[in-house]
């Protein structure tokens, strides 16, 4: 009978068998190949990418019609244009004491952005397209500000499995024919380009779906800030940093 399963049902089943603490492990393997398989367009790359996507899907937290891609994209109603111009000065102020971590600059929220991490009108947003959604409250300011950083493509782990990502910043010098853009990565080795304009908002199971930034050129800078969620009931301890 398991010889007629796939090998990412096989690698879902196993998952099924395990204590909450190998779980976590085989999900961040999984996540792991798939930062490396999911990109790579090999031929020989293939029957791996696709076990390691289907097993990452077919063990989503998340209830769907389809957990690749984005799961929304545009600029939300509660986003005023005064609110996107607090975000703006926030991350200035916050700017000034971000760390650097991996490929960027990591600021942690600031009041605005904390605020708006546990508000019911990004809570209403996240419900109307993915059900049973809970906030982390965890609301992260991303700068990417030195030439060649950003972020290889990548499923994040448990506390991102849900991305809120909004666009604050892009400045693109004159000269740039290709901007830095968001990427979405796909089981088949296709990719999508997000070039996302300041104020936009887009939403991904991060968790699930393989994702990237490709890095900015000199004298460009993007700046983003990000709401992390997991699913509704989730031990909140197994999702801090
Ligand atoms: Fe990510």
């Amino acid at each position: 009978m398991t010889d007629t399963l796939t090998m990412g049902q096989r690698l879902a089943d196993l998952h099924a068998t395990l204590t909450p603490a190998e779980q976590a492990n085989l999900k961040l393997i999984l996540g792991l190949s798939a930062g490396q398989l999911v990109p790579d367009k090999a031929p020989t790359s293939e029957q791996s990418r696709r076990a390691v996507s289907e097993a990452l899907e077919i063990l989503c937290p998340y209830d769907v019609a389809d957990p690749r891609g984005l799961q929304y994209r545009g600029r939300p109603d509660f986003l005023t244009d005064e609110l996107l111009a607090s975000f703006i000065a926030e991350k200035d102020e916050v700017g000034k004491t971000a760390v650097p971590f991996d490929e960027h600059y990591l600021g942690c929220g600031g009041t605005v952005a904390d605020r708006v991490a546990v508000s019911p009108e990004l809570a209403a947003l996240v419900a109307s397209v993915v059900p049973k959604a809970e906030a982390t409250g965890i609301a992260s300011y991303l700068f990417y500000r030195d030439a060649g950083q950003g972020i290889i493509p990548h499923i994040d782990t448990d506390i991102f499995s849900l991305n809120v990502l909004m666009m604050l910043e892009h400045e693109i010098p004159d000269g740039v024919e290709e901007p830095s853009a968001l990427y979405m990565h796909y089981p088949d080795g296709t990719e999508e380009r997000l070039q996302l304009s300041p104020g936009e908002v887009v939403i991904f199971l991060a968790g699930t779906q393989a994702h990237s930034r490709t890095p900015i050129a000199e004298g460009e800078r993007v700046t983003i800030l990000t709401f992390g969620f997991m699913p509704e009931g989730a031990p909140l301890e197994n999702y801090r940093r």
